[in-house]
């Protein structure tokens, strides 16, 4: 499996594409257009380290092998959309949801959910079983987002410090 890896979704209009630290300008817009989220993250507007940060960092003992950033790409060839994250974290067959970061014009149409849905079709086809993630306990409305794809809480993690910001997290995870 490569960074150019992507998998089958049934989300017409758009295209899944494996991204690298190169493409991290061409994320830039979709940080820009989703600053609310960014200032939630770390307290400051998005900029370039933000993104290449999202690209290069790693859950403990995973390395640059096991990240997997997918873009979602609009008609037009704008990422609308990405979902980071890395293979075997915490444990074996298990893969660790780092982002998933969807542009405001195209949200409430069920594009997250679908993606998600595909997503972890995917996963289990490479023999995963597991997806985790962490959402900010001041992440409401992704909370309520992911407790709607299913998720249920692991553990509550933290506190960590993002930019000038300091979160506690509640840890969720589901069987796929
Ligand atoms: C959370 C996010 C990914 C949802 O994307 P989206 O494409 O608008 O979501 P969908 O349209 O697929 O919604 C799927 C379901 O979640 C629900 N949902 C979506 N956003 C929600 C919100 N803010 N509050 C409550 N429920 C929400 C929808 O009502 C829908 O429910 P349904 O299946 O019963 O109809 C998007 O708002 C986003 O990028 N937010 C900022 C980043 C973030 O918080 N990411 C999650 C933490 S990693």
């Amino acid at each position: 499996m490569d960074k150019t890896t992507t998998f089958p979704s049934a989300l017409a209009g758009f295209e899944i594409e494996g991204l690298t630290e190169a493409d991290a300008p061409r994320l830039m817009p979709l940080y820009q257009s989703c600053q609310d989220y960014v200032v939630l993250e770390r307290g400051h507007l998005p900029d370039a380290t933000v993104v290449l940060e999202e690209i290069q960092s790693f859950p403990p003992g995973r390395t640059e092998a096991d990240k997997f950033v997918f873009g979602l790409k609009s008609a037009t060839g704008d990422i609308v959309g990405m979902l980071a994250c890395d293979r075997d974290y915490p444990k074996e067959k298990s893969w660790w949801i780092a982002l998933l970061l969807i542009d405001p014009a195209v949200r409430g149409q069920g594009v997250a959910k679908t993606l998600c849905g595909d997503f972890f079709g995917w996963l289990k086809t490479q023999g995963a079983d597991c997806v985790e993630l962490a959402v900010f306990a001041e992440n409401e409305a992704g909370l309520r987002f992911w407790e709607g794809q299913g998720f249920t809480s692991v553990r509550t993690a933290g506190p960590v410090r993002i930019g000038t910001k300091q979160h506690s997290m509640q840890v969720l995870g589901r069987s796929i």
